[in-house]
């Protein structure tokens, strides 16, 4: 066996305790946020079937072209790393006779998702997303809540963002729109990136998404979809909007907006954030009326959103959360054992305590409860004292109940 030096493999990273902490917070703050909106807790494999992927999230798009990791198992079954939640959500529902229930079906997850990806600053071979999806409605107000409770969870994540809004219509709306925009593409084919030149038949939409400097000429002149939908999905969208509207949230009307997963119908949206640099998406999301059929269920349709954890930390200000723990410290060798006791009542009492554990002198228990923020430090010899950080005060307690109630206290009034 070589012996070179081992690491994570690329595009992954270890989540250490320090950035743990933060990510506990924001996982908090999602649950909360969501939950109280009805939206359940759901978790799905992280492999499913290479097919879901390929007939939920598109055969033409990226992620199923390049991006998936994709094996064979000892069964011969291609199995792919999930790349996204929606077609697994979807999955779910159907296998589990959830239209039965009443609608809409709303889940919640948090959870590792895989693409194979070139790596740079927010953009991993695996990430972890937050995502919520609300099953069995086409009602305009839950396209609206799930924009809001996204731009909720971004606020108070302290995320600068600007969101990009936008509706595709239905399956028919988009087959003969991309009719029309393949023959204005064909029309101008010598302008074109040879990338887009080569997806006009496969996926015309995905030419609003190019950096080519001619391809964009030629598609600020293209027809927009927006301006074609159908009078009910117009309707809904200008409901969604309304509901947007009233609740105060800005939004940009951007029809160029193209989501790089085939299933939406009618709303899309993205929260970008200029903080990010090149990956600007910190998350997004939009309705996928037909994708519940297409994997073999009962016509249902959807709306939800995924937000990437990692850049919203990046991009936002989530302070970690703060336990200011009580720090037991050990004043003799044979007191090791009430010590450990004190630290576990305290534990008991509902507060965070730590009791030393790496044999340091006494000064050094006492600087390391500095290090760790301590609020309290109680000094368990042959008797028992209880330091209080904060104002350097010192007293001596009776037994280990006095000085769990001393701790108690003092965090109780702090
Ligand atoms: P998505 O836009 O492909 O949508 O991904 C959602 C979010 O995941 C992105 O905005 C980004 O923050 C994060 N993300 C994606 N790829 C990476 C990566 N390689 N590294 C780090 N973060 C990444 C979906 O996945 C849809 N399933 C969203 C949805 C739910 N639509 C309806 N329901």
């Amino acid at each position: 066996m070589a012996s070179g030096k081992l690491q994570a493999p690329r595009g992954t990273f270890d989540v250490l305790p320090a950035d743990g902490r933060r990510r506990d917070r924001l996982r908090a703050l999602a649950d909360d946020l969501l939950g109280r909106a009805g939206y359940g807790p759901f978790e799905s494999p992280v492999f499913e079937d290479t097919d879901l992927f390929a007939r939920g999230v598109g055969v033409s798009t990226d992620i199923v072209q390049k991006e998936m990791f994709t094996f064979e198992d000892k069964g011969g079954r291609s199995l792919t790393l999930r790349p996204e939640g929606t077609a697994g959500a979807c999955r779910a529902y159907v296998e589990h006779g959830m239209h039965k229930q009443p609608q809409p079906v709303k889940l919640r997850y948090w959870g590792p998702f895989f693409r194979h990806e070139a790596p740079q600053a927010g953009r991993y071979r695996q990430f972890a997303q937050i995502g919520a999806e609300a099953l069995g409605s086409d009602d305009p107000s839950l396209d609206a809540e799930s924009i809001l409770l996204l731009d909720g969870l971004l606020e108070r994540s302290g995320v600068q963002r600007r969101l990009r809004l936008s509706s595709l219509g239905n399956a028919d709306t988009r087959v003969a729109y991309g009719e029309r925009l393949r023959a204005h593409l064909r029309e101008r084919e010598a302008e074109l990136s040879a990338e887009v030149r080569g997806r006009i038949d496969a996926n015309p939409l995905r030419a609003f998404d190019s950096d080519h400097e001619g391809t964009r000429a030629v598609m600020e002149q293209a027809p927009r979809l927006i301006d074609r939908l159908d009078p009910d999905d117009a309707e809904h969208f200008a409901e969604v909007r309304a509901l947007l509207d009233d609740a105060g949230v800005a939004y940009e009307l951007d029809p160029t907006l193209v989501r790089g997963l085939d299933y939406y119908t009618r709303t899309v949206f993205e929260f970008e954030s200029s903080s990010l640099g090149a990956q600007s998406g910190v998350g997004g999301g939009g309705r996928y009326d037909g994708l519940v059929e297409q994997l073999g269920g009962p016509p249902t349709p959807g709306v939800g959103w995924a937000a990437g954890v990692e850049r919203i930390l990046l991009a936002g200000s989530t302070a970690p959360a703060r336990e200011s723990p009580v720090f037991v410290a050990i004043a003799g060798e044979e007191h090791r054992r009430a010590a450990f006791a004190i630290a576990r009542e305290i534990r008991e009492a509902g507060l965070a305590a730590q009791v030393e554990q790496a044999g340091r002198s006494m000064k050094g228990q006492l600087k390391h409860a500095g290090r760790m923020e301590a609020s309290a430090v109680v000094i368990v010899g042959h008797g028992i004292e209880v330091k209080d950080m904060s104002t350097g005060e010192q007293v001596s307690v009776a037994d280990a109940r006095e000085a769990v109630a001393v701790v108690a206290g003092e965090s109780a009034a702090r």
